[in-house]
């Protein structure tokens, strides 16, 4: 999930990785690092924090090599401190590695690595891959083949370059699920996550795929699958603009967060289910489980879209659980003296895990003696640390200010979560493996629904000039409704509003003609008939109507002006789905109205302030 930069050449690398990093720091991280190799000796470099701390810490150090790798760190495993800062290195001192991506089995290999008498000095999942390399070149093997062998026991994702003192003429990369590019030069090759941190050096590129392995020296480069077939590779000429690059491609990191959402949810996914036995594995509950299921009540508090995604986590818990739950804003959770005790159990749903009226309702609910967890995305953050346990989201750097990956991953998340207890409560294994089941098909469903990009746009045309908007959903949809109005809210400034859609005739319809926009979120579950009468009441005094429908009905196209159709999944999931549309019509309509879509005016990321 975060930055990778390699050198090996004729010239001084140092530089080069350092600011190479400094053209990764857009996507966010908590630590970098630098390894080189100098004379047959080596040198690592790390810290928590920014690359200018990393700069300053070398400047003095007149720090000369032809060949080293760099890292900005977005934690996974382990709180950014400088030990788990990468590279990280074997006991000798002669191999590093940087890593992007989870090792999913990383505990598997640290106990078999522990056993022959490996020792560890981080908590990360990415210090395995270094000892297990290690583990093969002393058996004889190259540095190639070392990576090679160690890869074939290794699940999860990589994007990693491997420097070794024993063969400092080459550089070794290999790319599973985390993005690996390399540059060719003139005497000189490169290593990167992200090309905009070469493209300073080269426009010459070659893309790696999942499950190979690149051998790069200064005037060689040469790809193996992993299983050591030689592959050929094309060369790319860079024509994006170095603007255009650091958004993947696209115009604003909203729209690249929105279109990266398939891969989000599988990170948030990876490792989590086991499907035999029809639950979840969530390691940060280990210890509190049995608290969790014997909790009396369930309160989940968050703000804005998290407080959003713990609306959906309500009827999810409620449903397969049967704890009950209630959701609080917690800027008024902390200060009303909120009755809690030790029979509680209290999720706190944050993306920054810095959120200042979040941390203080958690020192609240602490102070009365609750259980409390974190469901957050950055690791290490003031609540994931404050509380006594927890999921991360996995979701990756967030960087647009309106929050959409982070949402659908939190939503994963809970839907894990209710999993796990439902299965140590009342739910059979054949329900849970039909739940975990439906999980797992998630992300391909959401990329169906990303390629209607284009038809959301022109109905973003149509809409664009809107002055109002509501938005209107029964059951797990209400929470979307009213996430899909702030959406639109917070980037277009247009007014909207969220409601149950049965509220609509307890005023709002008094709101309705052909000015007022109307989308019903309306998949086909045990209240569409009753969506059905709502579209109805509207469309009978002149609204305007976009459904959000399952691609299976044809019937609501005879009612609504347009409809965006959707795959069907079960209740408990479809807000991940049904949110889509919504993140993307938002952002559209922004855009056409010239805004600054990224960062919206009044709003910061994170809202540390009261
Ligand atoms: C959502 O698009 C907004 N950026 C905002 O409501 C945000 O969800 C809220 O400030 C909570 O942030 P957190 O998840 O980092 O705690
Ligand atoms: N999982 C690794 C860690 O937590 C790598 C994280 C990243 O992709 O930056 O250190």
């Amino acid at each position: 999930m975060c930055g990778i930069v390699g050198y090996i050449g004729n010239k001084n690398c140092v530089p080069i990785l350092i600011n190479g990093l400094k053209r990764l720091e857009y996507r966010g991280y908590d630590s970098a690092g630098i390894g080189i190799l100098q004379d047959q000796k080596s040198l690592v470099i790390k810290n928590k924090g920014k690359v200018t701390l990393l700069e300053e810490r070398i400047q003095n150090l007149n720090l000369i090599s032809n060949v080293g790798i760099a890292h900005t760190r977005w934690a996974t495993h382990g709180i950014p401190n400088e030990l788990n800062a990468h590279p990280h290195s074997n006991h000798d001192g002669t191999l590093f590695i940087i890593h992007n991506g989870i090792i999913e089995n990383f505990l598997v290999l640290k106990k078999n690595l522990l056993n022959q008498g490996y020792r560890f000095n981080s908590e990360t999942d990415s210090e395995v891959l270094v000892h297990l390399i290690d583990s093969f070149i002393k058996e004889g093997n190259d540095l190639t083949k070392s990576v090679q062998l160690a890869l074939n026991e290794v699940a999860g994702t990589y994007g990693l370059a491997v420097i070794y003192s024993g063969e400092p003429d080459k550089i070794v990369a290999a790319r599973k699920g985390s993005p690996l590019v390399v540059g060719l030069g003139e005497n000189e090759n490169f290593i990167a996550s992200d090309v905009s941190a070469i493209l300073s050096h080269t426009k010459q590129v070659v893309y790696l795929e999942d499950g190979e392995v690149a051998v790069i020296t200064k005037n060689s480069f040469n790809a193996k699958t992993i299983y050591n077939k030689e592959i050929e590779k094309e060369v790319h000429e860079i024509t994006l603009t170095l603007e255009e690059i650091d958004k993947g491609g696209y115009p604003h990191f909203m729209l690249k967060e929105i279109m990266e959402q398939p891969e989000t949810v599988r990170n948030s996914l990876r490792g989590r289910i086991v499907l035999d036995e029809g639950t979840s594995k969530l390691g940060g509950l280990i210890d509190v489980i049995d608290r969790l299921i014997n909790a009396k009540r369930i309160i989940i508090t968050a703000c804005g879209t998290s407080w959003h995604a713990g609306l959906v986590g309500e009827y999810m818990i409620e449903q397969f659980c049967r704890i009950p739950t209630e959701v609080e804003y917690a800027s008024e959770f902390r200060y009303r003296n909120p009755i809690v005790n030790k029979e509680d159990a209290i999720l706190f749903i944050s993306q920054s895990g810095e959120t200042a009226d979040t941390l203080a309702a958690l020192q609240e609910a602490k102070m009365k003696g609750a259980l409390v967890l974190g469901i957050c995305n950055v690791v290490g953050s003031s609540i994931a640390r404050e509380t006594n346990s927890g999921v991360y989201t996995h979701a990756g750097p967030e960087i647009g200010v309106a929050s959409t990956k982070a949402f659908t991953s939190q939503l994963v998340v809970l839907a894990l979560i209710s999993l796990l207890i439902a299965r140590r409560k009342n739910m059979s294994l054949v329900d849970g493996k039909a739940l975990a089941e439906e999980i797992l098909a998630i992300p391909d469903k959401i990329e169906s629904i990303l390629k209607l990009n284009d038809k959301i746009e022109q109905i973003a045309e149509e809409f664009k000039n809107a002055k109002n908007f509501l938005y209107l959903g029964r059951g797990y949809n209400f929470p979307v409704a009213l996430e899909g109005a702030l959406k639109l809210k917070e980037i277009s400034y247009i007014h909207a509003e969220g409601y149950p859609a049965a509220e609509m005739k307890h005023g709002p319809i008094a709101l309705i003609d052909e000015n007022m926009p109307a989308i019903f979120i309306a998949p086909k579950d045990s209240t569409y008939e009753k969506i059905i009468s709502n579209i109805q009441e509207v469309k009978a005094r002149g609204g305007r109507i976009i459904a959000i429908a399952n691609e299976d009905d044809n019937e609501i196209d005879k009612l609504v002006d347009f409809s965006i159709k959707i795959p069907q999944t079960i209740r408990m999931l479809m807000p991940i789905l049904t949110v889509i549309p919504l993140q993307l019509l938002a952002y559209h309509i922004a855009v056409k109205k010239g805004l600054n879509v990224d960062q919206p005016r009044n709003l910061a990321k994170s809202v540390t302030v009261e």
